[in-house]
């Protein structure tokens, strides 16, 4: 007697006298769902076995938390420091898991040669050519997806000032998103085959920012530039409205979506309140599960949002902590010691559920 799922079948098995009911994984509902659970990973921590064994039996798609931002790749102007990243790589390869590459194009989290090296627009065009290039074709095959350009809009939708857009920028900032069209021209070149992503923060909901996001996407599809997907980020906190939020996600992913492009959900992580002992509240880690059930939900009613990714999947690790100086964490679906929470089993039961019949609009 086998029970091939806790929540299809174990009733059933128990009343046979199944005695072990061996619970399916995250990555085995998803891979019936048709969608990419994933989750960003920090190189170091592979070696540890819990770890290791918790993100291999969960998830079939993996991204660097930093391991492939500039900071790590560009130890210096002349070279290329790809060993994290082709160790993630490598990971997800024998473990047969997607790898999506974060990210290609961001103000923040430049080396200091970078930042204080006082280059001319010409010089930082030739850099950002060269990095984008080199980057892509040593990951090309392997990294299925790019956060090609990350965070480039304000809270107003406006483009942000930045290294690559306007300090002093690499030439075109004279119409606000050229040089974003112009980088995803560049990733496409270097990779036909990668998919190429707009990745934003904050802009989940309907917002000035999403509508800008929004615009700026149906723009550039409508120039043929290679665009095909948006991350959305969603870094939450667990105490705003649940009803509400997922409303305005459905909404905007239906928007995207019918632009012809996929949706990720890119950074999910929902963060409680933690008292000066580290600790969080019962109540706050249900309505945490509620939180994580809704968003999922959400992305697997249209058939375009294609991917629901985590920003870490252990409360051992999480940047929400040192982000919010200590206040907040817990964000994630397992506990400290990788015990799953209320929250893995609400993601576990919706992606169990599969595919909604509430489809907004066709796939890209
Ligand atoms: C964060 C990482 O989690 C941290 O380890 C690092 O110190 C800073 O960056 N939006 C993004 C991610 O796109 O790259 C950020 O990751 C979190 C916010």
């Amino acid at each position: 007697m086998y029970c091939l799922n806790p929540i299809r079948w174990c009733a059933v098995a128990v009343s046979w006298g199944c005695l072990v009911c061996s619970a399916q994984s995250l990555r085995q509902e998803a891979d019936h769902a048709e969608v990419l659970i994933g989750t960003a990973v920090r190189p170091s921590q592979l070696s540890e076995v819990n770890y290791a064994s918790t993100l291999a039996r969960e998830y079939n798609m993996i991204e660097a938390e930093d391991a492939m931002k500039w900071w790590v790749l560009r130890p210096d102007r002349a070279s290329f420091d790809f060993r994290q990243g082709d160790e993630l790589v490598r990971f997800a390869e024998s473990h047969g898991m997607k790898v999506r590459g974060h990210c290609l194009v961001w103000g923040r989290y430049n080396p200091e040669w970078l930042t204080q090296g006082h280059f001319t627009t010409d010089q930082l065009s030739h850099l950002l050519h060269e990095h984008i290039t080199n980057v892509m074709k040593h990951f090309s095959g392997q990294v299925f997806a790019w956060d090609v350009v990350n965070e480039a809009l304000d809270e107003n939708g406006n483009v942000r000032d930045s290294i690559w857009y306007n300090q002093p920028g690499i030439g075109i900032s004279a119409k606000g998103t050229a040089y974003i069209e112009q980088v995803f021209r560049w990733a496409h070149e270097a990779d036909p085959h990668a998919l190429l992503f707009y990745n934003e923060a904050e802009g989940e909901g309907m917002s000035r920012k999403s509508d800008a996001v929004y615009a700026m996407v149906k723009d550039l599809r409508q120039r043929h530039v290679p665009i095909d997907g948006v991350g959305l980020q969603m870094h939450i906190p667990v105490d705003l409205d649940i009803e509400k939020r997922a409303t305005e996600l459905r909404a905007n992913i239906a928007r995207l979506t019918a632009l012809g492009v996929h949706v990720h959900i890119t950074e999910l992580d929902v963060s409680v309140p933690i008292d000066t002992k580290g600790n969080s509240q019962a109540q706050d880690l249900k309505r945490q599960a509620d939180v994580f059930r809704s968003i999922v939900r959400a992305c697997l009613d249209n058939r375009g949002c294609t991917a629901i990714q985590t920003w870490g999947f252990t409360d051992k690790y999480s940047w929400i902590g040192s982000h919010s100086h200590g206040t907040r964490g817990d964000a994630l679906p397992f506990d400290r010691t990788y015990a799953p929470k209320a929250a893995y089993r609400a993601i576990l039961q919706e992606l169990s559920a599969g595919r909604g019949s509430r489809e907004l609009h066709t796939s890209p």
